[in-house]
């Protein structure tokens, strides 16, 4: 005997299916969610196609940073960040440039270069001054400083940091000039500083803060806060989130996040336990709560979006499975929590 569905439930399924993917349920809300991508793999149908139906906005992984932008001294490649504006503009989204300033991604001329502070300020200049040139109307924010930071709160040691005359007067130099360089060179980009591990409070979290508060006071253009939050399980919770990121919305800045992942405990098969992906959506759904819940959390990126390509195995040993799909591009239980948080949080 043939099982007839009623049309009724025909159509309540097909409405389900309407409203299932994350971009939907962000543009909904008028909510910018966001992943790192690797244009190498813009070609690849099955992942430019999760990529386009899923997200509104995107950011190079490894495009916009000096290693790939100065391939030498006197040359700019711009050819694969360019092909990321191109697939944003043809699926409409948004772009985030990522990053101008950070001690990671140096090409050896400059490391090795034994330059001067003279020197090595002059190059500041010039690289922001012809990237932002070249991205602005294309690139809408900026990760302009990454990373300045140690855990106790002091400045990171860096080929930039080292270099005193390359900055502005104080204790905040080269970030300074790069913010300044950075609105100079184009005023419509938004200026970000972006960091690790200080989005649950601590002393690299009140360092951040007493900086941004210093800008504020003076007048150094930062528009906003980045939290990277490459997360594992216990590492956060969605109240000290949401608390942090109150703290700099309070000073009129917007924040943002911008490389969630969640890394698990993985096995030889890289497959983690089903307990730990429960708790894993559990987290997603906290952190995506917490920036709904807060007017000026602006957007929401995942550091890539399947397994398949995700930077976390190669960086922390014995971990693994850290995003919303699978390596085969199936939504995990992370996905369906976002997705929830989204369509109803
Ligand atoms: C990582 C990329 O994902 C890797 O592929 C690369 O080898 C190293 O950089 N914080 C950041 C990102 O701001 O730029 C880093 O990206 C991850 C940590």
């Amino acid at each position: 005997m043939k099982t007839l569905i009623p049309p009724v439930l025909i159509a309540a399924a097909a409405l389900a299916v309407a409203a299932q993917t994350l971009r939907q349920a962000a543009e909904a809300r008028h909510f910018h969610i966001g992943t790192a991508v690797q244009a190498r793999l813009l070609t690849d149908p099955a992942y430019s196609a999760t990529l386009a139906r899923e997200f509104n906005q995107i950011q190079p992984e490894g495009e916009m940073k000096w290693r790939v932008l100065r391939p030498s001294q006197h040359a700019f490649n711009f050819a694969p960040g360019d092909a990321i504006v191109k697939f944003a503009r043809s699926h409409g989204m948004r772009v985030r440039g990522h990053t101008l300033v950070w001690h990671e991604a140096v090409p050896a001329w400059l490391e090795d270069g034994h330059f001067t502070s003279r020197e090595m300020s002059a190059l500041l200049r010039e690289h922001i001054d012809t990237v932002l040139k070249h991205y602005a109307g294309s690139v809408y924010a900026w990760d302009v400083v990454n990373e300045a930071f140690n855990e106790d709160g002091t400045m990171r040691s860096t080929l930039w940091y080292d270099k005193p005359g390359i900055g502005a007067p104080g204790p905040y130099g080269y970030l300074e000039r790069a913010f300044r360089l950075a609105r100079a060179a184009d005023p419509h980009a938004l200026l970000f500083y972006n960091d690790y591990n200080f989005e649950a409070g601590g002393k690299k979290f009140e360092a951040i803060l007493a900086m941004a508060r210093d800008f504020k006071k003076r007048g150094v253009p930062l528009d906003g806060i980045g939290f990277q939050c490459h997360l594992k399980l216990g590492s956060l919770t969605g109240a000290q989130l949401e608390h942090t990121m109150r703290a700099f919305t309070a000073l009129g800045l917007q924040v943002q996040v911008t490389e969630l992942d969640v890394r698990l405990p993985v096995n030889a098969a890289g497959q983690a336990s089903p307990e730990d992906l429960a708790q894993q959506a559990k987290l997603y759904g906290e952190v995506v709560h917490a920036c709904l819940d807060v007017p000026a959390c602006t957007a929401l990126q995942t550091w890539g979006f399947s397994d398949r390509y995700s930077w976390i195995p190669g960086k922390f040993h014995g971990f693994g499975a850290a995003l919303p799909f699978d390596v085969n591009y199936q939504p995990k239980p992370a996905f369906e929590s976002l997705l929830s948080v989204l369509l109803k949080g």
